[in-house]
Protein backbone atom coordinates (compact mmCIF):
# COMPACT_ATOMS: atom_id res chain seq x y z
CA UNK A 1 0.00 0.00 0.00
CA UNK A 2 1.69 3.31 -0.65
CA UNK A 3 1.83 5.97 1.72
CA UNK A 4 -0.60 8.48 1.70
CA UNK A 5 1.47 12.17 0.65
CA UNK A 6 -0.40 14.32 3.34
CA UNK A 7 -1.24 13.96 6.97
CA UNK A 8 -2.20 16.78 9.89
CA UNK A 9 0.22 18.45 12.61
CA UNK A 10 -2.28 19.81 14.91
CA UNK A 11 -4.84 21.62 13.01
CA UNK A 12 -2.36 22.10 10.06
CA UNK A 13 -2.01 20.16 7.13
CA UNK A 14 1.86 18.78 6.67
CA UNK A 15 3.21 16.56 4.15
CA UNK A 16 3.55 13.13 5.61
CA UNK A 17 6.96 12.74 5.48
CA UNK A 18 7.76 15.77 7.48
CA UNK A 19 5.12 15.25 10.21
CA UNK A 20 7.60 13.13 12.58
CA UNK A 21 10.46 15.81 12.99
CA UNK A 22 7.86 18.70 13.80
CA UNK A 23 6.77 16.37 16.45
CA UNK A 24 10.49 15.73 16.88
CA UNK A 25 10.75 19.41 17.78
CA UNK A 26 7.98 19.70 19.74
CA UNK A 27 9.63 17.31 22.40
CA UNK A 28 13.08 18.30 22.00
CA UNK A 29 11.74 21.92 23.14
CA UNK A 30 9.78 20.48 26.02
CA UNK A 31 12.11 17.79 27.41
CA UNK A 32 13.62 19.91 29.68
CA UNK A 33 10.40 21.14 31.29
CA UNK A 34 8.06 18.19 30.29
CA UNK A 35 7.51 16.52 33.96
CA UNK A 36 6.94 20.60 35.50
CA UNK A 37 4.62 21.55 32.54
CA UNK A 38 2.59 18.02 33.00
CA UNK A 39 1.98 19.06 36.76
CA UNK A 40 0.77 22.37 35.80
CA UNK A 41 -1.63 21.94 32.98
CA UNK A 42 -2.90 19.11 34.60
CA UNK A 43 -3.29 20.08 38.11
CA UNK A 44 -1.29 16.94 38.89
CA UNK A 45 -4.13 14.88 37.19
CA UNK A 46 -2.15 13.26 34.64
CA UNK A 47 -0.47 11.18 38.02
CA UNK A 48 -4.04 9.47 38.88
CA UNK A 49 -4.34 8.89 35.26
CA UNK A 50 -1.31 7.27 34.94
CA UNK A 51 -1.94 5.61 38.50
CA UNK A 52 -5.27 3.82 37.01
CA UNK A 53 -2.89 2.27 34.28
CA UNK A 54 -0.34 1.05 36.77
CA UNK A 55 -3.31 -0.60 38.70
CA UNK A 56 -4.80 -1.97 36.21
CA UNK A 57 -2.33 -3.59 34.53
CA UNK A 58 -0.86 -5.18 37.34
CA UNK A 59 2.72 -6.35 36.62
CA UNK A 60 3.94 -9.33 37.75
CA UNK A 61 7.40 -11.16 38.39
CA UNK A 62 8.71 -12.42 34.85
CA UNK A 63 6.68 -10.01 33.34
CA UNK A 64 8.26 -8.30 30.11
CA UNK A 65 7.25 -4.68 29.79
CA UNK A 66 7.56 -2.28 26.99
CA UNK A 67 6.99 1.62 28.02
CA UNK A 68 6.27 2.97 24.51
CA UNK A 69 6.32 6.73 23.59
CA UNK A 70 7.47 6.79 27.26
CA UNK A 71 9.26 9.82 27.24
CA UNK A 72 10.38 10.92 31.03
CA UNK A 73 9.36 7.52 32.31
CA UNK A 74 6.28 8.05 34.11
CA UNK A 75 5.28 4.36 33.63
CA UNK A 76 8.62 2.65 33.61
CA UNK A 77 9.23 4.10 37.08
CA UNK A 78 6.29 2.73 38.65
CA UNK A 79 6.70 -1.21 36.42
CA UNK A 80 10.41 -1.52 37.30
CA UNK A 81 10.14 -2.50 40.86
CA UNK A 82 7.31 -5.27 40.09
CA UNK A 83 8.73 -7.11 37.37
CA UNK A 84 11.93 -8.65 39.40
CA UNK A 85 14.61 -10.50 38.23
CA UNK A 86 13.39 -12.49 35.68
CA UNK A 87 11.31 -9.59 34.12
CA UNK A 88 12.24 -6.19 32.31
CA UNK A 89 10.86 -3.31 31.51
CA UNK A 90 11.93 -1.10 28.60
CA UNK A 91 11.47 2.94 28.32
CA UNK A 92 11.71 3.66 24.25
CA UNK A 93 11.16 6.58 22.61
CA UNK A 94 11.64 8.19 19.48
CA UNK A 95 13.11 11.43 20.99
CA UNK A 96 16.40 11.58 22.35
CA UNK A 97 16.09 14.52 24.79
CA UNK A 98 12.67 13.17 25.64
CA UNK A 99 15.00 9.55 26.54
CA UNK A 100 17.99 11.22 28.60
CA UNK A 101 15.71 13.34 31.02
CA UNK A 102 14.08 9.59 31.49
CA UNK A 103 17.24 8.10 31.58
CA UNK A 104 18.04 11.05 34.94
CA UNK A 105 14.83 10.28 36.45
CA UNK A 106 15.63 6.64 36.22
CA UNK A 107 19.27 7.74 37.80
CA UNK A 108 17.96 9.55 40.31
CA UNK A 109 15.48 6.55 41.73
CA UNK A 110 18.65 4.44 41.74
CA UNK A 111 16.96 2.59 38.74
CA UNK A 112 20.29 2.60 36.57
CA UNK A 113 20.71 -1.13 35.73
CA UNK A 114 17.05 -2.18 35.93
CA UNK A 115 16.11 -0.34 32.79
CA UNK A 116 17.28 -0.85 29.30
CA UNK A 117 16.19 2.74 27.30
CA UNK A 118 15.86 2.25 23.55
CA UNK A 119 15.35 5.21 20.47
CA UNK A 120 12.72 3.84 18.10
CA UNK A 121 9.94 4.55 15.99
CA UNK A 122 6.95 3.15 17.19
CA UNK A 123 6.05 2.40 13.37
CA UNK A 124 8.77 -0.15 13.63
CA UNK A 125 9.44 -1.74 16.15
CA UNK A 126 12.35 -3.62 16.42
CA UNK A 127 11.50 -6.75 18.11
CA UNK A 128 10.72 -10.62 17.38
CA UNK A 129 7.02 -11.70 17.27
CA UNK A 130 5.34 -12.03 20.78
CA UNK A 131 8.11 -10.59 22.81
CA UNK A 132 6.08 -8.56 25.48
CA UNK A 133 3.59 -9.52 28.15
CA UNK A 134 2.41 -5.25 28.30
CA UNK A 135 3.15 -2.59 26.02
CA UNK A 136 1.59 0.66 27.24
CA UNK A 137 1.16 3.86 25.39
CA UNK A 138 0.68 6.75 27.73
CA UNK A 139 0.06 9.99 25.42
CA UNK A 140 2.07 8.84 22.82
CA UNK A 141 -0.17 7.34 19.76
CA UNK A 142 -1.83 10.74 19.44
CA UNK A 143 1.53 12.07 18.53
CA UNK A 144 2.49 9.14 15.84
CA UNK A 145 2.02 9.81 12.54
CA UNK A 146 1.10 6.00 11.18
CA UNK A 147 -1.59 5.08 14.74
CA UNK A 148 -2.72 2.14 12.48
CA UNK A 149 0.24 0.70 11.76
CA UNK A 150 1.93 1.73 15.33
CA UNK A 151 -1.06 -0.60 16.53
CA UNK A 152 -0.23 -3.59 14.33
CA UNK A 153 3.48 -3.58 15.49
CA UNK A 154 1.88 -3.47 19.44
CA UNK A 155 -0.09 -6.22 18.47
CA UNK A 156 2.71 -8.30 16.75
CA UNK A 157 5.23 -7.77 19.33
CA UNK A 158 2.86 -8.96 22.36
CA UNK A 159 3.07 -12.84 23.17
CA UNK A 160 -0.19 -14.82 23.03
CA UNK A 161 -2.74 -12.96 25.80
CA UNK A 162 -0.41 -10.10 26.25
CA UNK A 163 -2.21 -6.81 26.85
CA UNK A 164 -2.03 -3.11 24.94
CA UNK A 165 -2.64 -0.27 27.62
CA UNK A 166 -3.86 2.96 25.11
CA UNK A 167 -3.16 6.09 27.84
CA UNK A 168 -4.70 9.22 25.51
CA UNK A 169 -6.53 12.49 25.70
CA UNK A 170 -9.98 11.57 24.30
CA UNK A 171 -13.53 13.30 23.89
CA UNK A 172 -15.68 14.79 26.76
CA UNK A 173 -18.59 12.75 27.39
CA UNK A 174 -20.93 15.70 28.36
CA UNK A 175 -21.06 18.29 25.81
CA UNK A 176 -21.54 21.18 27.97
CA UNK A 177 -17.75 20.40 29.81
CA UNK A 178 -16.63 20.51 26.07
CA UNK A 179 -17.47 24.21 25.92
CA UNK A 180 -14.78 24.39 29.49
CA UNK A 181 -12.43 22.00 27.89
CA UNK A 182 -12.18 24.11 24.47
CA UNK A 183 -11.58 27.24 26.71
CA UNK A 184 -9.46 25.90 29.00
CA UNK A 185 -7.21 23.75 25.97
CA UNK A 186 -7.15 26.81 23.46
CA UNK A 187 -7.01 30.05 25.72
CA UNK A 188 -5.50 29.00 28.74
CA UNK A 189 -2.56 26.07 27.82
CA UNK A 190 -0.94 27.91 25.12
CA UNK A 191 -0.20 30.66 27.91
CA UNK A 192 0.78 28.57 30.54
CA UNK A 193 3.02 27.11 27.94
CA UNK A 194 4.27 31.15 27.11
CA UNK A 195 4.98 32.02 30.27
CA UNK A 196 6.49 28.77 32.17
CA UNK A 197 7.82 26.84 29.23
CA UNK A 198 8.48 30.21 26.82
CA UNK A 199 7.18 27.80 24.24
CA UNK A 200 3.44 29.06 23.17
CA UNK A 201 3.65 26.84 20.02
CA UNK A 202 4.11 23.61 21.26
CA UNK A 203 1.27 24.17 24.02
CA UNK A 204 -0.69 25.62 20.99
CA UNK A 205 0.09 22.25 19.23
CA UNK A 206 -0.88 19.90 22.76
CA UNK A 207 -4.22 21.52 22.34
CA UNK A 208 -4.66 20.98 18.53
CA UNK A 209 -3.33 17.07 18.74
CA UNK A 210 -5.95 16.35 21.02
CA UNK A 211 -8.75 17.49 19.10
CA UNK A 212 -7.39 15.40 16.07
CA UNK A 213 -7.02 12.16 18.13
CA UNK A 214 -9.78 9.65 17.19
CA UNK A 215 -12.63 9.53 20.09
CA UNK A 216 -13.12 6.42 21.82
CA UNK A 217 -14.83 4.43 19.56
CA UNK A 218 -12.85 5.16 16.48
CA UNK A 219 -9.95 4.32 18.84
CA UNK A 220 -11.12 1.11 19.88
CA UNK A 221 -12.39 0.12 16.38
CA UNK A 222 -8.36 1.07 15.17
CA UNK A 223 -7.57 -1.14 18.31
CA UNK A 224 -9.75 -4.04 16.59
CA UNK A 225 -8.49 -3.89 13.16
CA UNK A 226 -5.41 -4.23 14.28
CA UNK A 227 -6.12 -7.69 15.31
CA UNK A 228 -6.86 -7.14 18.90
CA UNK A 229 -9.44 -9.93 19.12
CA UNK A 230 -11.07 -7.83 22.17
CA UNK A 231 -10.79 -3.88 23.46
CA UNK A 232 -12.11 -2.44 26.08
CA UNK A 233 -12.05 1.75 27.30
CA UNK A 234 -12.44 3.38 30.97
CA UNK A 235 -13.35 6.66 30.40
CA UNK A 236 -11.38 9.27 32.93
CA UNK A 237 -12.49 12.53 34.07
CA UNK A 238 -15.70 12.89 32.00
CA UNK A 239 -13.78 11.30 29.08
CA UNK A 240 -10.92 13.69 28.53
CA UNK A 241 -8.73 10.75 29.04
CA UNK A 242 -9.21 7.52 27.74
CA UNK A 243 -7.60 3.89 29.02
CA UNK A 244 -7.93 1.63 26.00
CA UNK A 245 -7.16 -2.12 26.99
CA UNK A 246 -6.55 -4.40 24.05
CA UNK A 247 -5.91 -8.24 24.58
CA UNK A 248 -4.02 -10.30 22.51
C1 LIG B 1 3.33 13.51 25.52
S1 LIG B 1 4.79 12.54 25.56
C2 LIG B 1 4.34 11.22 26.64
C3 LIG B 1 5.49 10.72 27.48
C4 LIG B 1 5.08 9.71 28.56
N1 LIG B 1 4.56 8.51 27.99
C5 LIG B 1 4.10 10.30 29.54
O1 LIG B 1 2.95 9.83 29.55
O2 LIG B 1 4.44 11.22 30.27
C6 LIG B 1 4.72 11.79 23.97
C7 LIG B 1 5.99 11.03 23.62
O3 LIG B 1 5.77 10.33 22.38
C8 LIG B 1 7.01 10.28 21.71
N2 LIG B 1 6.78 9.93 20.30
C9 LIG B 1 6.21 10.70 19.35
N3 LIG B 1 6.19 10.03 18.18
C10 LIG B 1 6.75 8.81 18.40
C11 LIG B 1 6.99 7.68 17.58
N4 LIG B 1 6.65 7.66 16.29
N5 LIG B 1 7.57 6.60 18.15
C12 LIG B 1 7.92 6.60 19.47
N6 LIG B 1 7.73 7.65 20.28
C13 LIG B 1 7.13 8.74 19.77
C14 LIG B 1 7.56 11.68 21.94
O4 LIG B 1 8.93 11.76 21.64
C15 LIG B 1 7.22 11.92 23.39
O5 LIG B 1 8.25 11.53 24.25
Amino acid sequence: MSEPTKTHFGFQEVAWDKKQNLVNEVFDSVASRYDLMNDLMSGGLHRLWKKFVIDLASVKTGDYVLDLAGGTGDLTRAFIPHVGKDGFVLLADINFHMLSEGQKRLDSKGYFQSVDLCQLNAESLPFPDHTFDLVTIGFGLRNVRDKDQALREIYRILKPKGRCFVLEFSKPTHPGFSKIYDFYSFKILPKIGKFIAKDEESYQYLAESIRKHPDQITLQTMMCQAGFPKVTFHNLTGGIVAVHIGEK
